[in-house]
């Protein structure tokens, strides 16, 4: 504050009206009139101000008090499933994969019938369908993306996709609505081993390098072989809990090796090629990394608990 600087106790004016009386005698009465001259003025011009202050921070007509800290705006943050579904998409890009996107209202062949699963074919109840007629669906998984994209294209195909999926399904850790990353590999020569070479890059980057995983059977009809992967739980370290059920495993995606019934969909030959496709669940994603018990907290636009990321 000007006020304390100049002419405070500890002040600069204050600390030279009392040097005066160290001057040689002739020196003093001018030094003194000066000086206090100066502290005159200062003491004006501080009143001066104060009041102007005084008025304007009270000033009915501008209705606002100036003298008040500011409020502070509070900042946007990007939602936790968008983030994750970035780090993922950064993660396969680096692997060399292009981001393709697709359609989430879509038609039954291509949700279904491409992917090898006909009409009343039992694996159809694996996946709650919201049916907007018979022949269009909302997508269930982001699996169309593999053949749309070898429709249009001839291998090598290194894709991913994301996005939102929709299954007639809610609790704890189903939304009706939910996000999927899919990844399509073909070109010749691609085995077994290009799979889970890629696959165990991705949980360790996402995760972290000392992570264990495992592949385990499955069965999905548009892969064969088909595996799940699971991780070591990221809660008990494989001891044993709630979270994973007392197994010490969490599973936290499908994959497989493309089935030839679905190259032969698309037009590949089945003797030149092969691949392999994995679909990654986000928001299972979001909940592993960052310790979240209820797949509804995402979406309930909560700013408590969005703000925290
Ligand atoms: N589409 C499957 C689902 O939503 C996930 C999946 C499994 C995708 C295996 C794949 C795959 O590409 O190879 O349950």
């Amino acid at each position: 504050m000007v006020s304390i600087r100049y002419l405070g106790r500890k002040g600069i004016l204050t600390a030279f009206l009392r040097s005066i009386s160290t001057l040689p005698e002739d020196q003093r009465p001018a030094a003194g009139k000066n000086a206090n001259i100066l502290k005159t003025k200062l003491e004006k011009a501080i009143a001066q101000a104060r009041s102007f202050m005084a008025a304007n921070s009270m000033n009915q007509n501008m209705g606002i008090d100036v003298t008040l800290p500011g409020r502070r705006r509070g900042y946007g943050s990007t939602h936790p499933v968008t983030r994750v579904l970035d780090e993922i998409c950064g993660i396969f890009m680096r692997l060399g994969f292009d981001i393709v996107e697709g359609p989430e209202v879509e038609t039954d062949y291509y949700n279904f019938e491409a992917l090898n699963i006909p009409k009343y074919h039992p694996a159809r109840d694996m996946q709650d369908t919201f049916y907007v007629s018979d022949n269009i669906v909302l997508r269930t998984h982001t699996s169309p993306s593999q053949p749309r994209t070898m429709e249009k294209t001839d291998p090598p195909v290194r894709i991913v996709s994301a996005g939102k999926v929709f299954r007639c399904d809610s609790d704890l850790t189903h939304t009706p609505m939910f996000h999927q990353i899919e990844g399509l590999m073909v070109d010749e020569n691609i085995s077994f081993g290009d799979l889970k070479g890629v696959l165990t890059t991705f949980v360790h980057q996402f995760f972290d390098e000392h992570t264990a995983l495992r592949f385990r059977p499955s069965y999905f009809p548009f892969t064969e072989p088909s595996a799940e992967v699971d991780i070591r739980c990221v809660m008990c370290k494989g001891t044993g809990c709630r979270v994973c059920s007392k197994t010490g495993w969490l599973e936290v995606l499908g994959s497989g090796m493309v089935h030839p019934a679905v190259f032969e969909n698309v037009g590949y030959d089945t003797g030149k090629y092969t691949g392999f496709a994995f679909g990654v669940g986000i928001e299972r994603m979001a909940m592993l990394k960052y310790g979240i018990d209820d797949i509804r907290k995402y979406f309930e636009n909560d700013m408590r608990f969005l703000g925290q990321f």
